[in-house]
C-alpha cells in the first residue's frame, strides 16, 4: 500500500561498521549490546534496526547524543551511507536500486543535504551566493534570478541583494546560507546539525527563520540536533536515538508528558515546559453557540460534561459561560438577549504557554483557544495549565 503523505520509509535498517559486518549482523539481531559487539569483535552499530515514516511536508528532527547515529541514518537517506540491512524508500523509489545517473539527480533536485556551516562564497554578492546552486544545477538565469529574488525577500534580506558577504553581519550571512539551501528545488533538505556551531543568538534567529520559511515552503525537512530545546522548537515529530536504537518518536509534547523509557524520561525531565507545550495541545473540547442559542438551560444542560461554552456573535466570539456563572442564571439571560457582556480572553493555539501567561493571567481561570481564523477550538482553563507544568 502506498500512501502519499509518507515521503521517506526506512525499514530495518541496520549499519554496521567494520569489514566482517554482514556476519555480525547476526549477533546484532541476536541483541548484543553495541559495547558488546565491539569488545568481541571490533565492529561499531551506527544504526540497529531503525524504522521511521516521515511524512512529506514535516519537520522531522532526529535527535541523540554524540555518537547515538544520527548522521549515519540522515546518510542513508541520500545513500551517502549504505545500510547492512534495510532500506529505504523515498517517494516509494529503493534509494539502493538507482543507478549513478539516477543517484545523482537524486540527490541534486529531491534530497538536497544542508551542511553544518553556510560558507558563502566571498566574491560573489548575497544574489550570487543564493542562486549559486541553481546554476551549477543548471537552472535558466533568469529563473534563478527569480527564485532568488523570493528567497531573499523570504529572508528578510531586501536590498542586501548585490551586497558582497564582507558587508555583512555574522548573522546575516548565516541567512544567506540558509537562503541558498531553501531556493534549491528540492523536496526533502537533510540538515545535520546545521544550527550547532552557531552562536546562540544567531542560532534564535536561524530557528526562527527555518520556522518562518518552511511554513511557506512546506519542504519535507529532516534535521538533526543535539539539543533538545532546538528538537522540541522545530520538530513537527521527533525521533530519539540512543546506541544507534530508536528509542521513541513523537511530537514534543508526547515526548515530554508520555515518554516510553527511562532514558526518554531523563532526556526531557530539564526542559523548560512553558517553552514548549503550545496552549492548542492543552485545550479542552468547547461548544460553540450563536447568541439566539446560549439560552439558560442549553448552557446549563452543555456544561453538565463540559468546562465551558462559547458564545458566538456574527461569526466572532462574544463570551464565554462556565459552570460559575451558569449557575448565575440571569447572567446567561442577559447574553442571550444580546446585550453587553464582559469580553472573554482569545488566545491562538499555536503559542507556547509562556507566550501565552499574560493574557491567560488577565483572563480569570478559562481563556479560548482559536486557530489562525480566530475560530475557537477549545478552552483552556488554568488547572490544565499547572498541570502542564508539572512534572
Ligand atoms: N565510518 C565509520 N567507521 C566506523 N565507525 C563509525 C563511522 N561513522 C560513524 N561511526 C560510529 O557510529 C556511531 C554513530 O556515529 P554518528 O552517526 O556519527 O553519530 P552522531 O552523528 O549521532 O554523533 C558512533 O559510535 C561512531 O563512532
Ligand atoms: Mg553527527
Amino acid at each position: 500500500m502506498s500512501d502519499d503523505s509518507i515521503k521517506i520509509r526506512v525499514e530495518n535498517v541496520c549499519k554496521i561498521f567494520g569489514p566482517r559486518a554482514q556476519a555480525v549482523l547476526e549477533q546484532v539481531r541476536a541483541g548484543m549490546s553495541k559495547n558488546e559487539i565491539l569488545d568481541k569483535t571490533g565492529h561499531v552499530i551506527g544504526i540497529r534496526d531503525v524504522s521511521l515514516e516521515i511524512r512529506s511536508g514535516e519537520t522531522f528532527v532526529i535527535m541523540g547524543l554524540s555518537g547515538s547515529g544520527k548522521s549515519t541514518l540522515i546518510r542513508h537517506i541520500n545513500r551517502l551511507i549504505e545500510p547492512t540491512a534495510g532500506r529505504i524508500l523515498v517517494d516509494d523509489t529503493d534509494v539502493l536500486e538507482m543507478a549513478a545517473e539516477e543517484l545523482h539527480e537524486f540527490r541534486r533536485h529531491k534530497a538536497s543535504m544542508v551542511f553544518q556551516r553556510f560558507a558563502l562564497l566571498p566574491h560573489k554578492t548575497v544574489l550570487g551566493n543564493v542562486i549559486y546552486g541553481l546554476i551549477i544545477g543548471g537552472k535558466d538565469k533568469d529563473k534563478a534570478r527569480e527564485l532568488g529574488m523570493k528567497q531573499i525577500e523570504l529572508a528578510g534580506l531586501s536590498g542586501f541583494e548585490d551586497h558582497y558577504p564582507a558587508q555583512l553581519s555574522g548573522g546575516m550571512q548565516q541567512r544567506v546560507g540558509l537562503a541558498r539551501a531553501l531556493a534549491t528545488d528540492a523536496e526533502i533538505l537533510l540538515m545535520d546539525e546545521a544550527f550547532s556551531a552557531l552562536d546562540p543568538l544567531i542560532r534564535n534567529e536561524m530557528q526562527n527563520q527555518l520556522k518562518e520559511l518552511q511554513s511557506r515552503l512546506h519542504k519535507t525537512i529532516v534535521f538533526i540536533t543535539h539539543d533538545l530545546d532546538e528538537a522540541l522548537r522545530l520538530g513537527d515529530r521527533i525521533a530519539i536515538l540512543k546506541d544507534g536504537e530508536l528509542r521513541q518518536v513523537g511530537s514534543g509534547p508526547d515526548i515530554l508528558f508520555s515518554p516510553t523509557d527511562d532514558y526518554v524520561r531523563s532526556f526531557v525531565q530539564d526542559v523548560n515546559r512553558a517553552k514548549v507545550v503550545t496552549i492548542g495541545s492543552i485545550a479542552e473540547p468547547v461548544v460553540c453557540l450563536s447568541e439566539a442559542e446560549a439560552s439558560t438551560e442549553r448552557c446549563y444542560n452543555l456544561l453538565q460534561e463540559r468546562l465551558a461554552v462559547v458564545v458566538m456573535s456574527k461569526g466572532k466570539v462574544k463570551t464565554v459561560i462556565n459552570r460559575e456563572l451558569a449557575a448565575k442564571p440571569d447572567r446567561i439571560g442577559s447574553v442571550s438577549q444580546g446585550q453587553a457582556y464582559p469580553q472573554a480572553t482569545c488566545i491562538k493555539q499555536d503559542m507556547t504557554l509562556e507566550e501565552g501567561f499574560a493574557l491567560l493571567a488577565e483572563s480569570g481561570g478559562l481563556a479560548i483557544v482559536t486557530d489562525d481564523q480566530s475560530t475557537p477550538i477549545g478552552i483552556v482553563t488554568h488547572r490544565a495549565v499547572l498541570n502542564a507544568l508539572a512534572r
